[in-house]
């Protein structure tokens, strides 16, 4: 860590803890997992706690009791997540789509959400099966219509970092930076003064 790094990481109030939200492959845990070291700070990620809370994978949640149950699962999990000390939590892709669990991550977080491109996510999710809904289908397809669907939504976040093919160290020092100047009256990341 640099000497400058440190003072930033010093300024950093916090009050919240801090919830990264965006599309599958947009690299949440990855760099939701440097930001908790950088704050020395634990890190949680929703999908682990909610697949160790079912005894079973997020894949067989959806085969066995459908994405509405997963999506109750993820809900619970995240309330009892946010009752808790500070810390970084990566949440899944659906998670901040969910009104309830949205309203909740609002009210008790400071939400980040991680963009990143078409492309960018394509990459990121190819050649990986432990993700329901890029399970059969074209692949390219079912994540630009998630784009479609889902950014206006991820545009509630407090904060946006776009991310495309920068390194989880480089978008975490940008999250770190953009949690420094938050509350200061900085609005560069915030989502409606970026263009989409
Ligand atoms: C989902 C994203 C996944 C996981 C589940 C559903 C979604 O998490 O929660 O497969 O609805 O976008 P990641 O975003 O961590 O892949």
């Amino acid at each position: 860590m640099t000497s400058s790094a440190h003072a930033t990481d010093q300024n950093i109030v916090l009050d919240k803890i801090i919830v990264l939200v965006g599309l599958m492959g947009a690299g949440k845990s990855c760099v939701g997992r440097r930001v908790a070291q950088r704050l020395n700070i634990p890190f949680l990620d929703a999908d682990a706690e909610v697949e160790a809370a079912a005894g079973c994978s997020i894949v067989d949640i959806f085969e066995q009791y459908g994405e509405d149950a997963f999506r109750d699962g993820e809900r619970r999990v995240i309330a009892r997540l946010l009752d808790g000390p500070p810390s970084v939590i990566a949440t899944g892709g659906g998670a901040f789509i969910d009104e309830q669990t949205r309203a909740l991550i609002n009210e008790k977080g400071l939400s980040v959400w991680l963009r990143a491109d078409l492309e960018t996510l394509v990459e990121r999710t190819s050649g990986r099966n432990h993700r329901p809904l890029l399970n059969g289908g074209d692949q390219r397809e079912t994540l630009a219509a998630l784009i479609d669907q889902r950014h206006p939504i991820y545009a509630e976040a407090d904060l946006v970092i776009d991310t495309g093919s920068d390194s989880a160290n480089f978008t975490c020092a940008r999250v770190i930076d953009a949690l420094a100047t938050y509350g200061t009256g900085d609005a560069s990341n915030r989502p409606q003064t970026q263009a989409l």
